[in-house]
């Protein structure tokens, strides 16, 4: 299982999953602005990854200036390198809220350290009980069908919805993972293709716009994709495109799941309709790779996420177990 996301006590180091799986090269991270410009630029991405990220860039802020000031800047830092996935303010909301007034710590470095490295083995254990409800819950053998990179770069390791899979895999029940290629960022294509390679899980790349035929020709049983926040009804907002796979899903009778740990689920934000969803940068969708591949000027909409109605969700997975609609996440 590939790590993500390595503490060295006194910096971050985080794989680039831009350049994946081309070149395998390391960022390091030194103070919570380039923990931020790591996270906004994708060299790390994936919701809880991110939130584990933000962790330590805490730890990096409180090593240079543990003042209550500095602090509280690198914390609105952090907190403005991308909206959508929860799991970048829970795990900012959990620092602060564990450690307390500043001035009563003798320590508050080394104290964040301890939490950034909890949280962060939390993370990991979340996962497995996550793909252990989920395979228990789906019977007999299992083609899927996933969209994005849900697994150990997403993660602290082995992944929410890919951990399913991984699961089944284990559990010799996977036919085949049919992975998209998720445009415009080819997180599909790039990672999730990538990690089932190096793990030996039996993986076909499609395009996001196969998902329909592919159900229609009964090569998927089942859709299983991650989360970057859930709505305390259920709404669910992933990377864009997740959203007409469960419509496909529901037209074609198959279980959509959705597997995401505990940290993903926000209590307040009480619908789909009250998630920000980002917008991304146009050259992410008009170039892929650096090369155009559409006329110069053409206007470009790059929403990076999408909300898929609590509805047409069969499950939610959590390392707490298998939750179905009507869901009520207080
Ligand atoms: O833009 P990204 O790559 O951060 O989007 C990631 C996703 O949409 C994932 O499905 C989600 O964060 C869950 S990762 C376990």
């Amino acid at each position: 299982m590939v790590e993500a996301i390595t503490w060295h006590g006194d910096h971050l180091e985080l794989l680039d999953q831009r350049v994946l799986p081309f070149e395998t090269t390391y960022i390091q991270c030194r103070s919570a602005q380039e923990t931020a410009d790591a996270i906004r630029n994708m060299v790390v991405r994936g919701a809880p990854a991110i939130g584990v990220t933000a962790a330590y860039g805490l730890v990096l802020a409180l090593q240079q200036d543990p003042t209550p000031a500095a602090f509280e800047a690198a914390c609105k830092v952090l907190a403005a390198s991308r909206p959508t996935a929860i799991n970048l303010f829970d795990a900012i909301d959990n620092t602060t809220s564990r450690l307390g007034n500043l001035a009563d710590l003798q320590d508050p470095a080394a104290e964040a350290e301890h939490i950034a490295v909890a949280y962060h083995q939390d993370d990991l254990a979340k996962n497995k009980a996550i793909g252990r409800h989920g395979a228990g819950f789906l019977a007999g053998a299992r083609s899927v069908l996933t969209h994005c990179n849900t697994g150990s770069l997403a993660t602290s390791g082995w992944g929410t919805a890919l951990g399913i899979i991984r699961q089944l895999h284990e559990e010799q029940r996977l036919t085949r993972v049919y992975a998209d290629e998720t445009r415009p960022f080819l997180q599909g294509a790039r990672l999730t293709v990538w990690e089932c390679q190096q793990d030996g899980l039996p993986v076909t790349l499609v395009t996001d716009g196969m998902g329909g035929h592919l159900m229609n020709n009964s090569m998927v049983d089942c859709v299983i994709v991650g989360a970057d926040r859930i709505a305390a009804n259920g709404d669910a907002a992933n990377k864009i495109g997740t959203c007409m796979l469960a419509m496909a899903a529901r037209y074609h009778n198959i279980p959509f799941i959705v597997a995401a740990p505990t940290t993903t689920i926000a209590p307040k934000t009480l619908t789909g309709k009250d998630i920000p969803i980002e917008e991304r940068p146009h050259d992410e969708v008009s170039h892929v790779r650096g090369n155009p591949i559409t006329a110069p000027d053409t206007a470009v909409f790059n929403p990076a996420f999408d909300v898929t109605p609590a509805e047409l969700i069969t499950a939610i997975v959590t390392e707490d177990g298998v939750f179905h609609p009507p869901y009520r996440f207080n």
